[in-house]
């Protein structure tokens, strides 16, 4: 078994530390807060967090500016907290990946201060650089609200420099050796700290042609797989996620044969799946099965219902792509953002309808794969439209109805983001005090819905096939795994279904697993009774045999 296969069953939860928790009452969440609320993700059953960015920063975008790779942003703590929460989070069997942005750094960063006020430093070649724009390559700005281009003049340098996203970020040259030595060094800082792994945030547009010449590395790939080699040979088990929102058919470059990413979000998947239970079908699902490539054997996905970004639509269809635009989001495009995507949370795309909310993180946890679940959508939390672009769905966790929603003792203004205090998604109305002893409440269904996951090997190690069935409504799927059989059930529907499948084990072998849905076995059919929005996971043993025992864990099979 490779020291990375603990990735194979691990369910990931994001979070960032600035809006988590705060231990010290300044406003600003911090490791300490969050080293507190370990035992609530612990008991959500998640054992790997994937930390967001927390360096030092201007934050003109949330801290994927950064202005010093080797620390902690001090109104998040320190250094030394950093290893404590590493170390606590070991302590429970949970693993940590932390955010590393190498597409670019802030201005603020002194490698770009040294860089333009200095030409004969090594740091100039760090950066991208013209001095006549008209002759220069060009090239789409990624955040088409904000940038006019790519490139931006600066008058100490006297010169233009090359940005793919704000203007404030200028990219780094990833063609200069002497930049890739900077990311090995800051990838081994980081294991050293007790990090397992890393999220390369923007790996698709540090491949993309830049600078003057519009040029690329000669073997982009291998930029990725000499990171992997790095962090392999100092962590054996540590593993690279990919934030790469490329082409469908191009996904499958960025595992390097297996010699790159570990770990590649599934923007595909995720715009299909959020947009299919949200408009009650199931065709968007069953497109996404055929445009995700196949990376068995080199790579596995990352898939999510939603992000701290806007929801990237530009994946469907373009009818459904123009729809979701529309029926999504109750103002009159105040949510819509970038030409592409919602600002919206998981439950306001589905009207605060809590079961749906519960069967999307069914149907995720239910799918092969990773899930990556995003932290406040287990209890439904909502966006703050008032607040700037992005910023509308990184508002404070809400954990209880007193004041800042028990986030802060702070004083208002000073919190970091302000919590959301009217409306449905009130911290008086949507907390985890609240639901955290109710077993209907939607964190303990999430919960539950991990938990089961943990329980089925089946996900993992089993055969996954899509069921068909008579109606676009109701989507099922199996998992066949040595003699065991798993089925699962999730309609998309508001109103009941029955809907029946072929089987074969008599019914009493066969056990539920987790849902509230019914279900019955005749003539060798499962017939799923579910109502509106309800799920069902059934495991049988395929030859009649034996029934495992509800809770039963089968020993993984590898
Ligand atoms: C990624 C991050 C996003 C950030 C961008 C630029 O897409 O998820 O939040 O703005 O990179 O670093």
């Amino acid at each position: 078994m490779s020291d990375t296969a603990w990735l194979e069953d691990a369910t990931i939860y994001t979070l960032d530390v600035k809006t988590f928790y705060d231990s010290d009452g300044d406003g600003w969440g911090d490791f300490q807060g969050l080293i507190e609320k370990l035992e609530y993700v612990d008991d959500l059953g998640v054992d790997c967090l994937w930390i967001r960015p927390f360096y030092p920063s201007p934050l003109r975008d949330n801290g994927y500016d950064v202005a010093d790779y080797y620390a902690v942003d001090d109104r998040l703590g320190t250094l030394e907290d950093f290893r404590e929460f590493t170390d606590r989070a070991h302590d429970r069997g949970i693993r940590v990946l932390t955010d590393l942005v190498f597409n670019h750094t802030s201005i603020d960063h002194e490698w770009f201060q040294t860089a333009r006020r200095n030409p004969e430093s090594k740091y100039r070649d760090y950066y991208l650089w013209a001095g006549d724009v008209e002759t220069a390559y060009n090239t789409f700005n990624i955040f088409p609200e904000h940038e006019d281009g790519v490139w931006s003049y600066d008058e100490v340098a006297d010169a233009h420099y090359f940005h793919q996203f704000f203007h404030h970020q200028p990219d780094l040259n990833v063609r200069n050796p002497e930049v890739r030595e900077e990311f090995h060094d800051i990838l081994r800082f980081w294991l050293r700290q007790g990090a397992d792994g890393f999220r390369i945030d923007a790996a698709h547009p540090m491949l993309m042609p830049k600078g003057h010449d519009g040029g690329t590395l000669a073997e982009p790939i291998e930029l990725f797989k000499q990171m992997k080699r790095v962090v392999s040979e100092e962590q054996s088990d540590a593993i690279l996620l990919a934030e790469a929102d490329d082409q469908p058919e191009l996904l499958p470059y960025y595992f390097g044969d297996g010699e790159a990413f570990d770990l590649q979000f599934n923007f595909v998947m995720n715009a299909h799946l959020t947009y299919a239970i949200g408009v009650g079908d199931t065709w968007p699902l069953h497109r996404a099965h055929e445009i995700v490539p196949d990376v068995d054997g080199i790579g596995k996905w990352a898939n999510f219902l939603r992000n701290h970004d806007e929801w990237n639509l530009l994946k469907l269809p373009e009818e459904a792509f123009h729809h979701a635009r529309e029926a999504f989001g109750e103002d009159a495009g105040d949510s819509w953002i970038f030409e592409r995507g919602h600002r919206l949370r998981l439950a306001e795309i589905y009207d605060n309808d809590l079961d749906r909310v519960a069967m999307a993180h069914s149907l995720l946890l239910s799918l092969p794969d990773v899930p990556v679940l995003l932290a406040g959508d287990e209890i439904g939390m909502g966006s703050d439209p008032s607040l700037r672009e992005r910023e509308a769905v990184r508002t404070p966790m809400q954990w209880d109805d007193s004041e800042y929603a028990g986030f802060s003792t702070s004083e208002p203004g000073d919190v970091h983001n302000p919590v959301i205090d009217e409306g449905e998604y009130s911290y008086e109305r949507v907390n985890v005090a609240d639901q955290l002893n109710d077993p209907g409440s939607l964190l303990s269904r999430v919960g539950e819905l991990v938990d089961a996951r943990s329980q089925c090997p089946e996900i993992v190690d089993g055969i996954y096939s899509v069921v068909d069935v008579d109606r676009d409504d109701v989507w099922l799927h199996r998992y066949d795994h040595g003699d065991n059989l798993l089925v699962c059930g999730h309609n998309f529907a508001d109103e009941p279904r029955e809907v029946a499948c072929a089987f074969g084990p008599p019914e009493d072998v066969s056990t539920s697993i987790v849902g509230d849905g019914d279900y019955r076995v005749e003539g060798g059919d499962l017939t799923f009774e579910l109502d509106g929005c309800d799920y069902l996971w059934i495991r049988a043993d395929k030859w009649g045999k034996r029934a495992p025992e509800p809770g039963e864990v089968l020993a993984l099979s590898r």
